[in-house]
């Protein structure tokens, strides 16, 4: 931990949950807790909810939460110590410095300095685009019909046709050339020195989703090679974890957000008022980016380049999707190459049509399939209805699967009867290892062992909550259960704490607890025992019963382990063992 926990409690007590989460969303006040629709996944109906009582967000719908310091966590992206410094400026207290080690706050300082640099040089690009110097820049994106309203949004620029201009003035601002390079803004050269890694560009600054500059790509003004120089993966830009474009789709009114392959094609598209378009940054797409996305949207189309290479990308990225489980459809250009070919050839309202076509991955893969085999031969005919089978029999749900059935064979002539048989033989045979869904369901259920684990956190889990949020049950339980008689680490410390507080001052402050974890990990783990809800009303000789039970579950596991460990140790086994036996004396009474 860079700071003292007194000091960490002091900056969470002094930055109030709801103002700050308040300045973010729009909460709505509603009994004793604020609402608001989740900023961390795409939602109608609030299921967002934060308690002043506690100091506590939760959100019902996709589980996350948390105090404050989640919160900036989640929302910024920042690390625990990014988002004490955070609420620290705000509440106006300081922080010392000097609490962290060397190596931290090298780190720490890297990474503001990239993100500075690459703000001055995303500034200075602007700059050039609008002086004499990116007069064919600026005529390159006038020829291909871009406006100066988008040009401002995506904050486009260009990069001087001198090779170390942004070098050097980087430099005058203080900046060393080992920074420059970290941040990917120049190349060194063993002969010839530094010198900038993008020149005579236009440049297209990578924005992420909190408005700060993390990376550029450049395109040449005109037919040259490469066209597009991206920039390297440094201390603050991963590609595989951003979309181009996400800092604007995000706040978009639109439904869903539409995938497309290039950085002209997103443009193009918000420019035509498709404000929700993003792109992969010069890759194919992630599992970073589906995860990505699904905090801000529960449906995705696919608007990808019409040729070989777009169609293979679709299919791949359809993959990932579906083992997400997030709904896709692929929007067809065609004859079209891109959507920025479509939108300048046929305008909004064509576009518009072809997202309210846009077919559904499945039919769009089992077009693609109907393609690669000859109908007019028999054998390839029944080869193509196989693979339409395997296909359908991966969708879990019966309906949409028969739905599915009945449209394909309409649209192929495949008899219902014959597909539909084969589409089960699939679903119970060899197919189900196909399908990654499927698989993961399998893997969820886990070995018997695992399974046993589980149940035993769930129990710790549930017993944890209680205590939270009954805090009278405390005295009774802590003379039977020490922290250590609980299996996971991080309900040990929880648990340890909880204890700690009511001693001093017989109550327990969830948002306190928090501040002991500094992994988002454990903010999660932590937080979803905090804000379970059991919402039952239950009498209290069934609460009695209830807790009791769990009490005794734990502590039976507990002397089990203690046991399974002591070895040879009889004399201590034999002890254990009767504490064993006592368990089944154990009552907890409620009242
Ligand atoms: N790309 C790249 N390097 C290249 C070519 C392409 O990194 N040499 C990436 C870029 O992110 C680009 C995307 O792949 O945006 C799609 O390529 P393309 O369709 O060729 O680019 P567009 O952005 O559509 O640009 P333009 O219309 O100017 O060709
Ligand atoms: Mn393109």
């Amino acid at each position: 931990m860079f700071y003292s926990d007194e000091l960490i409690e002091e900056v969470r007590s002094r930055n109030d949950i709801v103002d700050v989460i308040g300045s973010y969303v729009n909460l709505k006040h509603k009994g004793n807790s604020y609402t608001a629709c989740c900023p961390f996944h795409h939602e109608k109906t609030p299921s967002f909810h934060v308690s002043r009582e506690r100091q506590m967000y939760h959100c019902f719908g996709c589980g996350v939460g948390g105090n404050v310091f989640t919160f900036l966590m989640e929302h910024e992206n920042y690390s625990f110590p990014e988002a004490v410094e955070a609420l620290a400026e705000r509440a106006g207290v300081s922080l010392p410095e000097r609490n962290m080690t060397k190596e931290e706050r090298k780190k720490a300082d890297e990474r503001t300095r990239i993100k500075e640099m690459n703000k001055i040089a995303a500034g200075y690009f602007h700059y050039l685009l609008k002086t004499e110097h990116g007069n064919g820049a600026l005529t390159y994106l006038k020829n291909r019909g871009i406006t100066d309203e988008m040009i401002t949004q995506f904050g486009l620029g260009y990069s001087d046709k001198f090779s170390d201009d942004l070098y050097k003035y980087l430099k005058s601002k203080g900046y060393k050339d080992d920074e420059m390079l970290k941040a990917g803004l120049i190349k060194v050269d063993e002969k010839y020195g530094p010198s900038d890694r993008f020149w005579n560009r236009v440049m297209y600054p990578i924005i992420d989703p909190n408005n700060r500059v993390i990376g550029f790509g450049g395109r040449v003004l005109g037919d040259g090679v490469p066209k597009y120089i991206n920039s390297q993966d440094t201390p603050v830009f991963d590609k595989s974890r951003n979309l181009y474009g996400l800092n604007l789709a995000k706040k978009s009114k639109r439904k869903g957000v539409i995938f497309c392959e290039g950085y002209m094609d997103v443009i193009s598209m918000h420019q035509a008022g498709f404000d929700n378009a993003v792109a992969s940054l010069g890759t194919a797409l992630t599992v970073g980016q589906v995860n990505l996305i699904k905090r801000y949207t529960d449906r995705v189309y696919l608007a990808y380049d019409s040729d070989e290479a777009g169609t293979k990308a679709a299919l791949r990225a359809l993959q990932i999707m579906r083992e997400f489980e997030m709904p896709a459809r692929v929007i067809s250009l065609k004859p079209y190459k891109d959507p920025d070919e479509l939108i300048q050839n046929e305008g909004m309202e064509e576009f518009e049509r072809r997202i309210e076509t846009a077919v559904s991955g499945i039919m769009f893969e089992i077009d693609i399939l109907e393609h690669n085999y000859n109908q007019n031969d028999p054998q390839e005919k029944t080869e193509f209805q196989k693979e339409v089978a395997k296909c359908l029999s991966r969708i879990m749900e019966p309906l949409e699967r028969d739905n599915y059935i009945n449209s394909v064979s309409e649209k192929y002539s495949i008899d219902v009867k014959a597909l539909k048989e084969a589409v089960t033989a699939y679903g119970v045979s060899g197919a189900a290892n196909i399908d990654t869904s499927v698989f993961r369901q399998q893997e969820r259920r886990g070995s018997p062992e695992e399974e046993k684990e589980k149940q035993q956190l769930k129990t710790e889990r549930v017993l944890i909550t209680w205590l939270i949020n009954d805090n009278e049950l405390i005295p009774a339980i802590e003379k039977i259960l020490s922290p250590y008689d609980f299996s996971d680490p991080v309900y040990r410390s929880v648990v340890e704490m909880i204890y700690q507080q009511y001693t001093a001052s017989n109550k327990v402050e969830p948002a306190v607890i928090m501040n002991h974890f500094e992994s988002r990990e454990d903010h999660e783990k932590v937080s979803s025992i905090m804000q379970q809800d059991f919402g039952v009303e239950i009498t209290a000789n069934e609460k009695s019963g209830a807790i009791t039970d769990l009490v005794k579950r734990i502590k039976r596991k507990s002397i089990q382990n203690r046991i399974d460990n002591a070895g040879a140790d009889l004399e201590k086994i034999k002890q254990l063992m009767v504490e064993k036996k006592s368990i089944e004396k154990i009552k907890i009474n409620v009242f």
